[in-house]
C-alpha cells in the first residue's frame, strides 16, 4: 500500500497521513547549514558538522518515535493541538506534508484552522526559514495562540547526551521581545568562554511571550505532547538557566472568517568576529562591557526574511536554484516512475550523499562518522554534473588525506578536514576509488589542469605533489600489495567493511574494523583485483593523455596481469571467487555450505570486461563467457523481487576468520542482506553483456519509486534508495533500512544514466549508447555537459549494441560517440535500430 503520492509536476512526495510505517525525512540545506526534517516536523539542524556544532536536539533511538523537532502548538479556545501531529497526536481533520528540493511544507488543520508551514534553509544564509500560515475556514472569528518551539542543543551533540555533571549547569540565553524584526531568543552557552557563535530563534512579529526554559514550558514530568504552556494558553516568560534551554515564541492571533495570516520564524547559526563578540557596555541601561552578545550579524541575518514576501522570494531562489541543477539530465520516456527518479529524486539524494556522507540520517547520529574517503568518491560520481566546481574541490580535500605511500586515511572530518587517527588507514580498496573519483570529473568538465594541482599529503603542506602524483602513488600501492595468488590484499576490509580477514576477534565489541590479532595477514581481495582492473585501466588512459607513454604501457601490463590472476585463481567454476582469507583457504566457493557466491565481484568484475572476451548471449551453455556464467549464477541464487542479496547462503553462526560478516542474522546487512549499493554494479554489468532488459528489471526491483506500492513492506521513503532491504533468509524480508545516506544513490544515478539510457560523457565526446531493453520503446534525454546541450532521441533501444544508428544534427556517425561541441551549442542525436 501507499501512504502518499508523487506530484510531479511539484517535484514532491505528498505524504497524505501521519503514519507511515516510519518517520519519512527530507533534507533542508545544501551549503553550511542542514536541517533533517521528517513529515511530523522532527529532526534537527547543525551548522556544517552535524557533531561539533549541532543546534537542535533530537532524541535517537527513543520512544515514542522520531521525538524532537521543530514544532508549532495551536491553542484555538482551549483546544490545543500541533498540525504537524506530532507531539501532541490531536486528531487532525486534513494531514499533508509535502517533501520537495530542499524545502518541506507540512499542513494540519482542526475545527476550522488550518496551519502550513513551510520550512526550508535558504541560499546563502545559516538559517531554517520556518514560514507558518494560519487560515480560518471556518464561519466564526478564532482567537488563537500559536507556541513554537525548539530544544537547543549544547552545541557537541556527543556531549550534550552523555555528559550531564557538566551540561545541565551550563545553559545560557538572552532574550530581546522588542527587536528590530520581531522577538528574539538567542541560545548563548559556552559563549562566554570560547565559542565565537551563537543561534537565534526568532519571529518577525511582536510575541505576546516567550520561553527558554524546558521544565517551565512543559511542565513537571510532562512529555512534548503534553507541554503545559500551550494548554495555558499563556507564556510563563521563563529564562534558562542551567539546565535545558528551549527557544518558545507566543503569538495571540485573531482571524476573521476566511482570513489567514502568516509569520515567518527563523532559527539561524550567527558567527561574530573574535575581536567584536560582545556589545559594547550601556550604562544607562546596566549593561557592562563583555555581558551582551553582539546581536548585529544575527539582526542582519533577521533583516532578509522579515516578511512573508522575502521568505517567498527566498523560496522561489530556491527552486530555481534545483531547477538549473536538475536541467543537466533529464528524460521523458513516458515512464513516470523512471522519469521521477532520473530527473528529480536520484540526483536529488546525490546530492544529500555529497553534502553529508555517512554522517546525519535518521540512522546515522552525526557524532560518529566523518566523510569516507570510499563513501565520498564513491559520491562523485552521482554528482559531478550536478555542481562540478564542488566537486574539483572536494577531490583535492580528499586527495590531502591521503597517506605517502599511496594508502588513505579511511574517514577524515569536514570541520578539519584532516584524516581520522581512531579508525586510520589499511582499508585496500580505498586508494583505488579516488582514481574513479577524479576520472569521472575529467570526462565531465575536461578540467585536466585538475592534475596539476599540488595537494599535500596527511595534509602536510611540504610534501605537496600534483594530484595526478596522489593517482600514481593509488595504483601503485594497489600494485605493489598482492598476496600469494597475485591478487590485491585486502588490509582491513576492502568496499564490503564487513569482510574482516586479518581480524578474528573473540571480545565482545572489539571494533572489527580495527582489531588485529594476528600478524603477517596475506587475505587477498578477488573485488580489489577487479577494481584494479577497471580502474588501472582508467589510470593507464590518463597517463597516456598526459603523454606519459611508458608509465601508460606499464600500468596497462599490470590491468592484463591482473585480470589474468583473476581468471587463474579468481575464478570458481560458475562465479567468481570473493577471496582468500588468511590461510589461503577460498571465500565465495561451491565447496562451501554457506557464503557460497558473493555479489561484489560478479558485478565488478564483468564492469571490468573480465571474462567477457568469449561474450555471446546466444551460445550454448558451455560455450558461455565467466561473465555471462557469472550473471547467471546471480539471477539464480542471489536476486529475489527485492533485489539482490549480498551473498548466498547467509552465514548462520559465526565465522571467526570472516569477521563481521557473520554477527549479522541471515538476512540483514551485509550477512546476505540486498545491500543495495551493489546492485548497481550488476545492473550496468548486464547492460554490458548486452541483456539491457535484465538490467532494467533489476533496477526496478530497488528503485523506491517502483516500490512504492509496497511502502508497508517497504517501510522507507520511497522516493530516495536506503542502504539494506533485508534479504530472503531474514523473516523481514523486503523491509528496507538505513535510508538516504548510501553509496546506492549514486552507483543506480550510474546505471540508469550512462548504461540503462546509455548517455556517458567521454574524455573526447559523449557515449550515446542505450541498453534499457523493449520495456522502454523510445526516450529523450535532454543532457548538458561542458556547455552544449545535446538532445537524445532514442527509439527501439533494446538491449544490445551493434545495428545501432547514430544520427547527428542530420548526419550518420559510425559507432557511439558524439564528439563535444562548442560551448552554447545544441546538438540533436538520433538512435534507431
Ligand atoms: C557502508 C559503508 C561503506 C561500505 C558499505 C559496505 O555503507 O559506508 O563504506 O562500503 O557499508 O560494507
Ligand atoms: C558496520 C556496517 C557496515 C558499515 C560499517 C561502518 O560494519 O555493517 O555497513 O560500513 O559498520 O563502520
Amino acid at each position: 500500500m501507499r501512504y502518499g503520492h508523487f506530484d510531479d509536476e511539484a517535484r514532491e512526495y505528498v505524504i497524505e497521513t501521519p503514519h507511515t510505517p516510519r518517520p519519512w525525512i527530507n533534507y533542508l540545506g545544501n551549503e553550511r547549514f542542514f536541517s533533517l526534517v521528517s513529515h511530523l516536523s522532527g529532526g534537527y539542524s547543525f551548522y556544517r558538522d552535524a557533531r561539533l556544532r549541532r543546534l537542535t536536539r533530537y532524541r535517537y533511538n527513543n520512544v515514542p518515535a522520531d521525538a524532537g523537532g521543530r514544532y508549532f502548538y495551536v491553542n484555538d479556545g482551549g483546544d490545543v493541538w500541533t498540525p504537524s501531529w506530532l507531539p501532541v497526536k490531536a486528531d487532525l481533520d486534513r494531514f499533508e506534508a509535502r517533501h520537495g528540493l530542499g524545502y518541506s511544507v507540512i499542513t494540519g488543520a482542526r475545527g476550522g484552522l488550518s496551519v502550513e508551514t513551510v520550512l526550508f534553509v535558504p541560499l546563502g544564509a545559516d538559517a531554517e526559514v520556518q514560514k507558518v500560515t494560519l487560515t480560518n475556514t471556518s464561519a466564526v472569528a478564532k482567537r488563537i495562540q500559536l507556541f513554537s518551539f525548539v530544544e537547543f542543543c549544547l552545541w557537541e551533540a556527543q556531549d550534550d547526551q552523555t555528559n550531564y555533571q557538566r551540561n545541565l549547569s551550563l545553559a545560557e540565553v538572552e532574550v530581546e521581545p522588542d527587536g528590530p524584526h520581531g522577538s528574539a531568543i538567542y541560545h548563548r552557552t559556552e559563549y562566554r568562554e570560547r565559542r565565537d557563535h551563537y543561534a537565534v530563534y526568532a519571529v518577525n512579529a511582536r510575541a505576546a511571550g516567550f520561553d527558554t526554559d524546558r521544565d517551565t514550558f512543559l511542565g513537571p514530568w510532562n512529555g512534548l505532547g503534553e507541554a503545559a504552556v500551550p494548554r495555558a494558553g499563556a507564556a510563563a516568560n521563563s529564562v534558562a538557566s542551567g539546565w535545558y534551554p528551549i527557544g518558545s515564541h507566543q503569538l495571540d492571533i485573531t482571524l476573521a472568517p476566511g482570513e489567514s495570516a502568516g509569520y515567518v520564524f527563523v532559527l539561524g547559526y550567527v558567527q561574530t568576529p573574535p575581536d567584536a563578540k560582545w556589545a559594547p557596555a550601556d550604562e544607562a541601561a546596566g549593561v557592562r562591557a563583555g555581558q551582551l552578545i553582539n546581536r548585529g550579524p544575527a539582526h542582519e541575518l533577521l533583516a532578509r526574511f522579515a516578511t512573508t514576501d522575502q521568505a517567498d522570494a527566498a523560496l522561489a531562489e530556491l527552486r530555481e536554484y534545483w531547477n538549473g541543477l536538475l536541467s543537466r539530465f533529464c528524460v521523458a520516456s513516458g515512464e513516470p516512475r523512471l522519469d521521477r527518479m532520473v530527473n528529480v529524486w536520484n540526483q536529488y539524494q546525490n546530492m544529500v550523499t555529497f553534502n553529508l556522507s555517512r554522517s546525519a540520517s535518521y540512522f546515522e547520529t552525526g557524532i560518529g562518522r566523518g566523510m569516507g574517503f570510499r563513501d565520498s568518491n564513491q559520491d562523485l560520481l552521482g554528482f559531478v554534473h550536478l555542481v562540478p566546481e564542488r566537486a574539483r574541490e572536494r577531490i583535492l580535500d580528499i586527495a590531502a588525506t591521503q597517506l605517502a605511500d599511496g594508502s588513505a586515511y579511511h574517514q577524515y572530518q569536514p570541520l578539519t578536514k584532516r584524516g581520522n587517527d581512531a579508525i586510520g588507514s589499511g582499508f585496500n580498496d580505498d586508494p583505488l576509488w579516488l582514481i574513479l573519483g577524479v576520472a569521472a570529473y575529467l570526462k565531465e568538465t575536461g578540467d585536466t589542469g585538475v592534475l596539476d594541482e599540488p595537494v599535500p599529503f596527511d595534509n602536510d603542506p611540504a610534501t605537496a605533489a600534483p594530484l595526478f602524483e596522489h593517482l600514481t602513488r593509488s595504483f601503485e600501492y594497489t600494485r605493489t600489495h598482492c598476496g600469494p595468488h597475485g591478487l590485491p590484499l585486502i588490509g582491513r576490509a576492502d568496499w564490503n567493511d564487513c569482510l574482516n580477514l586479518n581480524c578474528f576477534s573473540t571480545e565482545p565489541g572489539e571494533p572489527f574494523q580495527t582489531t588485529e590479532n594476528k600478524a603477517g595477514g596475506v587475505a587477498e581481495s578477488v573485488f580489489i583485483a577487479a577494481m584494479f582492473v577497471l580502474i588501472g585501466r582508467e589510470y593507464a588512459e590518463l597517463a597516456a593523455r598526459r603523454g606519459l607513454v611508458a608509465e601508460a604501457a606499464d600500468a596497462q601490463a599490470a590491468v592484463e596481469a591482473m585480470r589474468a590472476a583473476v581468471l587463474d585463481h579468481g575464478w570458481d567454476g560458475e562465479w567468481f571467487l570473493r577471496a582468500y582469507d588468511f590461510f589461503g583457504e577460498p571465500v565465495g566457493t561451491a565447496a562451501h555450505p554457506e557464503g557460497r557466491i558473493w555479489i561484489e565481484p560478479q558485478g565488478f568484475a564483468v564492469m571490468a570486461g573480465i571474462g567477457v572476451d568469449t561474450d555471446d548471449p546466444a551460445a550454448p551453455e558451455h560455450a558461455k563467457s565467466p561473465a555471462v556464467r557469472a550473471l547467471d549464477s546471480v539471477r539464480s541464487m542471489l536476486a529475489t523481487p527485492h533485489g539482490m542479496v549480498l551473498q548466498y547462503p547467509a552465514y548462520t553462526s559465526y565465522h571467526v576468520e570472516l569477521g563481521e560478516v557473520s554477527t549479522y542474522p541471515p538476512g540483514y546487512k551485509e550477512n546476505g542482506g540486498i545491500f543495495c549499493h551493489n546492485n548497481p554494479w550488476v545492473i550496468i554489468a548486464e547492460a554490458l553483456v548486452g541483456r539491457g532488459d535484465r538490467a532494467f528489471d533489476y533496477y526496478r526491483r530497488i528503485s523506491p519509486a517502483y516500490r512504492e506500492e509496497i511502502s508497508d513492506v517497504h517501510a522507507q521513503e520511497p522516493y530516495v534508495y536506503a542502504q539494506m532491504i533485508a534479504g530472503k533468509e531474514a523473516p523481514r524480508h523486503g523491509e528496507a533500512k538505513n535510508s538516504w545516506l548510501t553509496g546506492t544513490a549514486a552507483w543506480n544515478f550510474v546505471a540508469v544514466s550512462q548504461y540503462l539510457l546509455g548517455v556517458r560523457p567521454e574524455y573526447d565526446g559523449l557515449v550515446v549508447d542505450p541498453r534499457i531493453g523493449d520495456e522502454i520503446n523510445t526516450f529523450t534525454v535532454t543532457r548538458t555537459v561542458r556547455g552544449a546541450t545535446y538532445v537524445i532521441t532514442v527509439t527501439a533501444p533494446a538491449g544490445v549494441a551493434g545495428s545501432r544508428r547514430l544520427v547527428v544534427d542530420g548526419r550518420p556517425v559510425e559507432g557511439h560517440l558524439v564528439p563535444y561541441a562548442a560551448p552554447g551549442s545544441t546538438v540533436r542525436v538520433e538512435v534507431t535500430r
